[in-house]
This record gives C-alpha cells, sequence and structure tokens, in this order.
C-alpha cells in the first residue's frame, strides 16, 4: 500500500489539482474511450465534432486517430510536464472552447441551444486561460542547474562524444567542471575553450577509469570540491563474438561500466546528501533494455547501469538528490568506429545532452528520440525476449565492420 502510494505521490506531484484531473481526463480519453470509440462503436452512430462542425459515420471514424493522438499527447505534456504543452495546450482548448459555443447553436438552437452554448464557451475558455497561465509548470521555466545544483560537476567521458557536450552544456548554465578521461590534450583542449567561452573555471584529470586506482586518483583530485552533479559517462563498445573478444577488453567493460559508477557515487553521493541537494547521471543505452548478442556484454553493463539508476532514483527520494539514466541509441560520436561497428548516422550529441538535462529532476530514465523510443520499448514490451534477441543478433550482424 505504502509503495502504491508513494508512486500516486511521485504521478501527481508539483501541478495543480485541476491540471492533475486534466491529466487523468486526457489518459482516460487516450487509453479507454477514443480507442473503444474507435474500434467498437460502429461506424454509422460515430459523431465527432471538430471546431462546432458535427462529422458522423466515416468522416468521424475518419477524425477519431487525430482525437486520439491529441489525448495521448496530452497526457503524456501533463505528465512530463512537457515545454511544448505551452502555449498548445492552450491554444487547443481554446479551439475546442470556439466549437462548444458554435455546436449547440447551431445544432440544437433555441435559447437552450444559446444557453448552453454560451456556458460550453465561457467554461473551456476559462481553462484555456489557466493552461496559457500555467507556463511555469511546464519544463522550460525550472530553477536553472545552477540553482538546483549549485557545485561543480564531474563529468566522466569528457575528451569527447556525448561528455564533450555534457561539459559544453553544463558550463553553458555556469557550472565550473572537472573532466576526466585518458587523452590529455583533447581534455586540455576542451577545458581552454570552455574557460574562455563560458567564464567557468575547469579541472582536468587524466585517469584510466577501468582501474580501481584510476578511479582512486580521480577521486583524491576532487577531494576538495563540492562535486554536486556527476557525469557517469566513460564507456565503449565491442562489437563481435564474446568467446572471440580479447578478455582484458571484457574486464575493462565491466569495471568502467559497472566498477567505475559504483565507486564515484559511493564516495560522492554522501557530501551531496548533506548539502542536500545533488545530481547523479548515467550515460546508459537502448541496449540495456534487451538481450543484445554480438554486443552481450555492453548490453548487461548498460542493463546494469539502468537498474542501478533506477534504483537509486527512488531510493534517494527527498534526499535533494536526483537520478537519470539517459538511454540514447545510435549517437554521432567515434563510438562505433572504436566498437568495431560500421559507422551509422545517429542523434547529435547536444541533443541527447540537452534531452537528459531537461528530464533531470522529473524522470529517472529517459530514451531520447521518438524512434529510439519506440524501437526500445517494442522491442523490450511488446515483443518475446527470445524474439527481440534473435533479430538483435541479425541486426548486429550486419553493423559489423
Ligand atoms: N554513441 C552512441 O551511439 C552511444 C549510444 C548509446 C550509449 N552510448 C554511451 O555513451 C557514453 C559515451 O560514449 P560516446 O558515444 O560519447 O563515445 P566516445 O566518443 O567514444 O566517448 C567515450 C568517452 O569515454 C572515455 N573513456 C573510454 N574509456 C575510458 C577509460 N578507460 N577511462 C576513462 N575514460 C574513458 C573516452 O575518453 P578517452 O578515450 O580519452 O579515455 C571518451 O571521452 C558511453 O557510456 C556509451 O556507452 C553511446
Amino acid at each position: 500500500m505504502a509503495a502504491l502510494r508513494d508512486w500516486l505521490n511521485c504521478v501527481f506531484a508539483g501541478r495543480p489539482a485541476w491540471m492533475n484531473a486534466l491529466m487523468v481526463f486526457c489518459a482516460f480519453m487516450a487509453f479507454v474511450y477514443v480507442p473503444w470509440d474507435f474500434f467498437v462503436k460502429p461506424v454509422a452512430e460515430d459523431q465527432e465534432v471538430w471546431l462546432g462542425v458535427m462529422f458522423t459515420g466515416a468522416a468521424a471514424k475518419f477524425g477519431e486517430p487525430l482525437h486520439w493522438a491529441i489525448y495521448a499527447a496530452g497526457a503524456h505534456g501533463f505528465y512530463r510536464k512537457s515545454h511544448w504543452m505551452w502555449p498548445w495546450a492552450s491554444i487547443y482548448v481554446f479551439s475546442v472552447a470556439i466549437g462548444m459555443g458554435i455546436w449547440p447553436v447551431v445544432y440544437h438552437g433555441g435559447a437552450v441551444g444559446l444557453g448552453v452554448g454560451v456556458l460550453g464557451f465561457v467554461l473551456f475558455a476559462l481553462l484555456a486561460v489557466l493552461l496559457w497561465r500555467a507556463q511555469p509548470h511546464f519544463s522550460a521555466h525550472r530553477a536553472s542547474l545552477r540553482d538546483r545544483y549549485p557545485g561543480w560537476a564531474l563529468v566522466t567521458g569528457g575528451s569527447g562524444g556525448i561528455g564533450e557536450y555534457f561539459a559544453r552544456a553544463l558550463a553553458a548554465e555556469g557550472i565550473s567542471c572537472v573532466l576526466c578521461a585518458r587523452r590529455e590534450p583533447l581534455l586540455e583542449a576542451l577545458a581552454d575553450e570552455v574557460r574562455r567561452a563560458e567564464g567557468v573555471e575547469v579541472r582536468v584529470v587524466v585517469a584510466d577509469l577501468a582501474s580501481a586506482e584510476g578511479v582512486e586518483h580521480l577521486l583524491a583530485a576532487v577531494a576538495d570540491l563540492p562535486i554536486s552533479i556527476l557525469v557517469n559517462n566513460a564507456g565503449f563498445g565491442a562489437a563481435g563474438a564474446f568467446v572471440e573478444t580479447d578478455g582484458d577488453r571484457l574486464n575493462a567493460m565491466v569495471a568502467l561500466h559497472c566498477g567505475a559508477p559504483v565507486a564515484l557515487s559511493h564516495a560522492l553521493l554522501p557530501a551531496m546528501r548533506e548539502r542536500g541537494n545533488g545530481a547523479l547521471l548515467f550515460t546508459g543505452s537502448i541496449a540495456g533494455r534487451q538481450a543484445v548478442p554480438l554486443h552481450g556484454l555492453y548490453a548487461a553493463s548498460k542493463a546494469f547501469q539502468l537498474l542501478f539508476g533506477e534504483s537509486l532514483h527512488v531510493e534517494l527520494r527527498g534526499s535533494g538528490i536526483d537520478v537519470l539514466v539517459v538511454e540514447p541509441g545510435v549517437t554521432d560520436t567515434e563510438f562505433q568506429k572504436l566498437a568495431g561497428e560500421r559507422p551509422l548516422r545517429g542523434e547529435p550529441p547536444a541533443r541527447v545532452v540537452a534531452a537528459a538535462l531537461d528530464a533531470l529532476g522529473r524522470q529517472s530514465s529517459l530514451i531520447p528520440g521518438w524512434w529510439d523510443w519506440l524501437r526500445a520499448n517494442a522491442a523490450a514490451r511488446l515483443v518475446p525476449r527470445r524474439v527481440a534477441a534473435f533479430v538483435a543478433r541479425d541486426v548486429f550482424q550486419r553493423r559489423l565492420l
């Protein structure tokens, strides 16, 4: 019971009651009413009103998927407090107000029609005004990252790819950064550029985080800093048959993807908890949602990060520390080349990072990009696990160099 209560508290937190009611209404329409309307109701009985014009029969059926999409977007938008909800939710509700004003007058007429029309218009127009004024509830208008997590950020894998863009984005928010990786010249070049462009402090720590000594060296190098954002991002892939992959490379992957994030999180979380604020991010992968033959250990290590992060998200609730596992699909970095895969076009790393920083504090995990979200959820929830594994094997067979 307590679990259900805590979950419901999470779902309904941070919105006024009227907005929660709208979210529940949209979810009801998206999951119950419109599917019933579309699949069960006979075509001859179908009716749909758009901007006060009533459509019936096949024309009404034809318009239902759009209503469905609008309610689904509304439920999702209210749930996530997505920034695109402003001004679109208000504009849509105002269009409904116009329809509610016109429809009773045209189709019923008389004093009753006029009365219902005026009442419908006023009620929905008021709702549109409420939604217009609710802009601060939607994401773009939250307190800055710097205000939410005052202190330094530590980004592992900061010499390139997604880590580089985390560093750029955090510095652009005025947050001083520690950049850690093995390639010193790349780290120093990025540090110089970011210092000049953003006027923040940047400390470079050269360490191999696949070794216990490397992790200790990094922790010693940041011991004097108030680290309030830890981005566990360093990682690499190793495509190919497990038994034919070099054992040291496999051990390094486990150490880097599992050992280092555990050690860094364990060492840095107590101070965050004491200060009452902090953020812990993991760059996982959609590969962590299912078995991926020919990339099996990588998928398993990313599944580790996902479950570890999602567990900490709940464990640390109420402590002021936000936890997020961002799970990108293919992203345009050096990753594929170093993993031994054919180069593929993917999401720009800047977009992955922007989505992650926007989701931080709102959810425990995020798959950036609707196509990757659809693929990962279809594979993980709709298809039997073994079928998904065979499909993944065929996909990765074609991707091997
Ligand atoms: N790109 C994708 O398609 C994709 C998709 C899903 C998830 N991811 C995840 O995103 C994260 C970042 O990868 P990326 O795409 O940005 O690839 P990337 O461009 O190859 O960057 C990897 C970063 O990790 C660092 N690193 C690798 N081994 C290290 C070690 N032993 N010690 C310290 N740092 C190390 C690298 O720096 P040095 O070489 O200088 O040490 C580099 O800064 C990884 O965790 C990866 O699994 C990537």
